[in-house]
C-alpha cells in the first residue's frame, strides 16, 4: 500500500528520542521527522544531524508553525506531555506522545477532550503491545490455553544506577525530572510498569475494580517511589499482582506471567506456555516455548506505522488516548491507596 510517509516534529530531543524514537521512525518508509526541537537547541540540532535534515529550532511554536509538520512526537519530562500535547492540538497536528499520556488521568482526560475537539489524533508509545511477544500470547489465550483466567503477576525487581536519576542510562541530558513527584508524576511504577501493564490490561481486556498498594523510598535520594506492590482486583475476578523496585542489587529477571484454571502463559521476548487442555497444534501436559524474532525497536516502528496510516486514514489507530488510560487509572489508585492505606474500589 504506498502512501506518502507522516511528516513529524519531534519535540524533546533527550534519550529516549535518541535512542529509541528516532531509530524506530528511520526504520519505516510510512514517516519521517521534518523538524526538531527542543529547549536546548544543541540538542534539537545533534537530532536534526541524525535524521539527515537542517530544520531544528529551541521554540514551540516556531515548529508547530512549520508548514511541513503534520504531526508530532512528544518525548519530554512526563508533566509536559499534556500542556505541549494541547499546544500542538489546537494547531491541528496529530500527537504521539511517550508514555505515560499524563502524570494525572484528569489530564489525561483532558487532553483526550482537547484532541477530540480538535479532531486531530491521540497516540501513546506503548511499543510493548505491538511485540510479537505479546501478540503470541494473545493468540495462546484467545485460543483458550489458559481456561478460565485467573490472574497476572509482573515481577521486576532490579537496581538503576545513582546516574540514571540524573542522566538516564546514557547520560544525554543531565536533569532532575525524573526524581521529582511534580515532574514525573511517579517512580518505577508509572515510569517503567505503565509498559507492561498497559499491554498486559489492554491484551487480557480487563477492567479494574479495586486496587490496594504499598510503596516506598528505600535507598535512592529521589520522591518518587523505589520500591512497590500492588494487587488489583478486576472486574470479572482476575487478580493483577505487580511488585517493582529501582534500587535492589543483583535483582531478578522475572517473566510477565498469566495464570488461568488450565495453563500458564510466560511473557518476557520470548514466550512460554503449559496447559491441560487440548488444543490443536499444542503440547499438552508440559512446557513448551514459541519462537520469535521481532526485537522492541521493530516493535516500535510497528506501532508508529499504524499512528502515520491512521492518520492518513487507512486504518484504525490501535493504542488510542482512551485506551491508554487505563493503565494510569490502575498507577493513579495505586499511589492513591498507599496515601489512605486503604484499597480504591472504582465505581
Ligand atoms: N530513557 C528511556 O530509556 C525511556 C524509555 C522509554 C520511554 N521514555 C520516556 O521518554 C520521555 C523522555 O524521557 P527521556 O528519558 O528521554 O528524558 P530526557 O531528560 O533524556 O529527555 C527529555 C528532553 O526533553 C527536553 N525538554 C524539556 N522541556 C522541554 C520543553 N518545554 N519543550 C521541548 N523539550 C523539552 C529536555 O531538554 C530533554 O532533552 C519520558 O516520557 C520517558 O518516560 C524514556
Amino acid at each position: 500500500m504506498r502512501m506518502d510517509p507522516l511528516r513529524i516534529g519531534m519535540i524533546g530531543c533527550g534519550e529516549n528520542a535518541k535512542k529509541g524514537i528516532v531509530t524506530c521512525i528511520a526504520m519505516t518508509k510510512l514517516a519521517r521527522v521534518v523538524a526538531t526541537m527542543d529547549v536546548r537547541l544543541d540538542l534539537a540540532k545533534d537530532l536534526a544531524d541524525e535524521a539527515g535534515i537542517g530544520v531544528y529550532t529551541d521554540n514551540v511554536d516556531v515548529l508547530l508553525r512549520h508548514r511541513e509538520v503534520e504531526a508530532v512526537v512528544i518525548s519530554t519530562p512526563h508533566n509536559l506531555h499534556v500542556p505541549l500535547g494541547i499546544k500542538a492540538a489546537r494547531m491541528k497536528k496529530h500527537v504521539l506522545v511517550d508514555k505515560p499520556v499524563a502524570t494525572t488521568v484528569r489530564d489525561a482526560e483532558r487532553f483526550i477532550a482537547a484532541c477530540r475537539r480538535e479532531g486531530v489524533l491521540l497516540s501513546v508509545l506503548f511499543g510493548k503491545r505491538f511485540g510479537a511477544d505479546m501478540e503470541i500470547a494473545a493468540a495462546l489465550v484467545r485460543r483458550g490455553v489458559l481456561g478460565r483466567l485467573t490472574g497476572f503477576s509482573l515481577v521486576n525487581v532490579r537496581r538503576k544506577a545513582d546516574s540514571y536519576w540524573t542522566g538516564g542510562y546514557t547520560n544525554r541530558v543531565k536533569t532532575d525530572w525524573r526524581t521529582r513527584k511534580k515532574t514525573a508524576g511517579g517512580g518505577m511504577l508509572l515510569m517503567n510498569y505503565s509498559h507492561n501493564l498497559d499491554a498486559i490490561q489492554n491484551l487480557l481486556g480487563l477492567e479494574p475494580e479495586s486496587v490496594y498498594a504499598q510503596h516506598d523510598t528505600f535507598a535512592t535520594p529521589v520522591e518518587v517511589e523505589d520500591y512497590f506492590s500492588v494487587l488489583v482486583r478486576y472486574k470479572g475476578g482476575a487478580i493483577g499482582t505487580f511488585l517493582g523496585s529501582s534500587a535492589t542489587p543483583g535483582g531478578l529477571k522475572t517473566p510477565d506471567c498469566l495464570y488461568g484454571t488450565h495453563g500458564t502463559i510466560t511473557v518476557d521476548g520470548t514466550v512460554r506456555y503449559f496447559t491441560r487442555k487440548r488444543i490443536k497444534g499444542l503440547r499438552r501436559g508440559e512446557w513448551a516455548d514459541l519462537p520469535l524474532e521481532r526485537g522492541s525497536h521493530t516493535a516500535g516502528m510497528r506501532l508508529i506505522e499504524n499512528f502515520a496510516r491512521a492518520v492518513r486514514g487507512k486504518e484504525d489507530l490501535i493504542v488510542t488516548g482512551e485506551n491508554a488510560v487505563s493503565s494510569l487509572r490502575v498507577i493513579e489508585a495505586a499511589y492513591a491507596s498507599q496515601k489512605s492505606g486503604r484499597p480504591v474500589v472504582f465505581t
